[in-house]
């Protein structure tokens, strides 16, 4: 594994990983007890690349990203070993001081409700201009308002101006999530983070905000690390897939190569459990008075 410096004057290694995970273990401690929620989880991910994690619910996604960022909820007893290089800074071990500045500088996160991390009481544009995301450079209100708009338009607003001055409940679950994505990518974050960020949404929105989040990394050359209980996104969006089960790394590669040829029995549940249109219905999607689907 090949770190670099944060501070390092030539010109940056584009190989070295953006974000390399070493044996990261994560226990969650509460009265009397003890229980490992992520464990001895290692991997890397360099430029440009794109890593989903899925496995099903309660396998440890969520932790793992929170454990790699550092970042737990309130009230949480969250002991973590390892390490979690994000451009070389561990984030297990850092300060809270350059933990912050790096979520800031180097990483856009995505979450799956957009609701908890706007504000309701203030119109959106407003938020995007007061984004975390604009990091240390301090602009102009106006060049501010201007970087607000174009990302908005650049999320697919059509009238931005006029959509910068609504409050959050008063946009679409699939216009917020895109508000999300802008605020998540105004300053072309070198890692992309989303936990589940399309789930809520229906299929058609859903793609147009994946189809977003690979155009905003085409052009700056973001990784992205995608946690989807969706092994058909992963398929689509992810070069390489991780596959979780109770905290642990049960199968790890590229995508192409673990759809097709699977080697544990987990994995291979998880794709037998994808609906197939092609194949032979061999039992119900819905019960009758749910509607059939075909
Ligand atoms: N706040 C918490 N306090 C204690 N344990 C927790 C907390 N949040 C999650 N856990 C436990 O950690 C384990 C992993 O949960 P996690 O949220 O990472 O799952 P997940 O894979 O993200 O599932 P989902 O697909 O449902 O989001 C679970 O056993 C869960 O019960
Ligand atoms: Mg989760």
């Amino acid at each position: 594994m090949t770190a670099f410096p944060a501070t390092e004057s030539t010109a940056p290694d584009l190989s070295a990983p953006i974000l390399s995970v070493r044996e990261l273990t994560t226990t969650i401690h509460t009265r009397g007890d003890a229980r490992a929620v992520v464990e001895n989880v290692s991997f890397d991910l360099v430029r440009g690349r794109s890593l989903a994690v899925v496995g099903e619910s309660g396998a440890g996604k969520s932790m793992l990203i929170r454990s790699l960022l550092g970042v737990h909820a309130p009230g949480v007893d969250a002991r973590v070993r390892g390490s979690a290089r994000v451009m070389g800074v561990d984030m297990a071990t850092a300060d809270a001081f350059e933990r912050r500045r790096v979520l800031r500088e180097s990483i856009g996160m995505i979450h799956q409700d957009p609701l908890r991390s706007l504000n309701p009481t203030y119109r959106v544009g407003t938020q995007l201009t007061e984004s975390r995301a604009f990091g240390n450079q301090r602009p102009s209100r106006r060049s501010l308002h201007r970087r607000a708009i174009e990302a908005m338009a650049a999320v697919g607003f059509r009238d931005p101006v006029r959509e910068a001055r609504l409050l959050p409940h008063e946009l679409s679950g699939g216009q917020r999530q895109r508000i999300g994505i802008a605020a998540a990518t105004l300053n072309e974050p070198a890692l992309l983070i989303g936990d589940e960020p399309t789930t809520a949404l229906d299929v058609t929105v859903q793609k147009r905000v994946l189809d977003l989040i690979d155009e905003m990394r085409e052009r700056t050359g973001a990784a992205l690390l995608l946690v989807t209980h969706d092994l058909a996104v992963a398929a689509e969006r992810c070069d390489d897939l991780i596959v979780m089960r109770a905290g642990s790394v049960v199968e790890a590669g590229p995508t192409l190569q673990l759809l097709t040829a699977p080697e544990h029995p987990y994995t291979r549940a998880l794709i037998d459990a994808i609906p197939r249109l092609d194949g032979p219905r061999t039992r119900r999607l819905c019960t009758p008075t749910e509607g059939n689907l075909s």
